[in-house]
């Protein structure tokens, strides 16, 4: 048997209100989603504020919140808009990530190292507020320094580089994972992952013990056209059950 902590399963719903945003009505509903994974075995929901709000829309955090107990974890970016929609929100968590308008999806990590000055006061400002904060960030050591730093109790692991490895860089990539979650715990800071994950890359992050958290998103959404999201987040969660 496993001695390992039990890993939490964070949904990521926004890409259900990009099938919505598609025609501009309310249909399909990203929180009918949220009721679903509350209801399947899911640990938390997921959802991205966007500047441009090209899925979430800042009405749907709200109903979000109110539809469910799940714990709410928002990512944002490091800006004024954002942390003004965060206070008034107050999620569970909210994961700082980079932003950039032109990006198709979160490309890489934030540079928590290179922008301490910027970050400091948000990182603060949401600790305050009893928001818990994580930092997006690529699996280096110099970032899980700036982590420390600017004391952010999570770190969220990009997983990216990993998902994306061709079977040469893969096994390096999954050691810069586990490795740096075991010098985040080390130091006291509970390291999460995501992005990119999918049934057949999920196993070796989940087995990383030092990892609480998952975050998951396209692949369960784009699954559950097929299948229907109950099933593509139970045949998720056991994957990585089994894994752990
Ligand atoms: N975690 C973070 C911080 C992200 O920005 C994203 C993508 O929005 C995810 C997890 C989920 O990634 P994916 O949609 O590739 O599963």
């Amino acid at each position: 048997m496993s001695l390992s902590r039990p890993l939490r399963l964070g949904v990521n719903i926004d890409h259900v209100a990009t099938i919505r945003n598609a025609r501009g009505g309310e249909h399909p509903d990203p929180v009918r989603a949220a009721e679903i994974v509350a209801a399947c075995g899911g640990d938390g929901i997921t959802a991205h504020l966007r500047e441009d709000r090209r899925h979430i829309r800042d009405d749907d955090l709200a109903r979000i919140q109110a539809a469910t107990d799940l714990p709410l974890n928002l990512e944002m970016a490091a800006t004024e808009e954002m942390l003004a929609i965060a206070l008034r929100h107050k999620p569970h968590a909210a994961c700082i990530v980079p932003e950039r308008r032109e990006e198709r999806t979160t490309e890489g990590g934030l540079d928590a190292a290179g922008q301490h000055n910027r970050l400091a006061p948000i990182v603060a400002r949401l600790t305050d507020a009893g928001i818990r904060v994580s930092l997006f960030i690529a699996p280096e050591e110099r970032q899980i320094e700036a982590a420390l730093r600017l004391r952010a109790p999570v770190v969220e692991l990009h997983t990216g580089e990993y998902a994306h490895a061709s079977d040469e860089e893969r096994a390096t990539e999954l050691r810069k994972l586990a490795d740096m979650a075991a010098l985040a715990a080390k130091n006291g800071i509970e390291p999460h992952a995501g992005h990119g994950l999918t049934y057949d890359n999920v196993q070796p992050v989940a087995a990383i013990p030092q990892v609480a958290e998952l975050n998951i998103g396209h692949y369960l959404i784009g699954e559950a056209v097929f299948v229907g999201l109950e099933a593509s987040v139970g045949r998720m969660r056991a994957l990585m059950d089994a894994a752990r």
